[in-house]
């Protein structure tokens, strides 16, 4: 009997292990996608981490509130940028994944945006949420291994005037985009920080 409870302690712990590494392997064979940006793998990478900011109430239906301010061009007319750490990619069990820190700018615009009129009604304002996540090492060594993704208030992509979906290495070595435009900034880590 003892010998029958070890073999099933043993037979539960290589399981895990197995769900484990399986885990584990599912969020590396993503990271080794090699295209610049827009395809299946980015896409599939930004509905995950759209499903974090959710949980995390960044983002979504139980949105909190954070201090909104007066923003520059390209992004909206009134922003509110919150800086911090998210998992992407852990299996159900909740092992494996990657965290890492992520940087969320909630971007409002419309007809009679003020600070004052997005306090009182985020929802009505909000125009778009850009994001950039560090991603594992290697990811984009040239960029400082930077996921960009720009999402529409309820979760889909924006696209650009190509047609193509703005996730991932987006427009990367050309003279246009997220990369190209935060590479002014390159020295800072490619982060404009708040500019008013
Ligand atoms: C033409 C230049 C330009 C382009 C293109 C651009 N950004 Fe920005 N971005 C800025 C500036 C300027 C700020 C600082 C705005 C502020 O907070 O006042 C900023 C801020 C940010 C921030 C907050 C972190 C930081 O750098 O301060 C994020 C996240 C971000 N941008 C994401 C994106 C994504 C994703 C894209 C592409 C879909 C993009 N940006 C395209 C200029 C640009």
């Amino acid at each position: 009997m003892i010998e029958f409870k070890k073999l099933l302690v043993a037979t539960v712990a290589a399981s895990a292990a197995v769900i484990f590494v399986a885990g584990l392997s599912i969020s590396d064979t993503r990271s080794a996608e090699g295209k610049q940006c827009c395809d299946d793998a980015s896409v599939k990478y930004a509905q995950d981490l759209w499903a974090i900011l959710v949980k995390r109430d960044l983002v979504g239906p139980d949105m909190e509130a954070d201090t909104p301010y007066k923003g520059q061009a390209p992004h909206g007319a009134i922003l509110e940028t919150i800086d911090t750490t998210v998992t992407v990619g852990s299996n159900f069990l909740g092992f494996g994944g990657h965290k890492s820190e992520v940087i969320l700018k909630r971007n409002y615009g419309g007809d009679g945006v003020s600070i004052d009129a997005v306090s009182k009604d985020r929802a009505k304002f909000l125009k778009a949420i850009t994001v950039m996540f560090k991603r594992e090492k290697g990811y984009d060594p040239e960029n400082n291994d930077w996921f960009w993704v720009k999402y529409k208030p309820d979760g889909s992509l924006h696209t650009n005037p190509k047609g193509m979906k703005l996730a991932g290495r987006v427009m990367k070595g050309k003279d246009k985009g997220c990369i190209a435009c935060h590479a002014a900034v390159k020295e800072k880590d490619y982060r404009f920080g708040k500019q008013n």
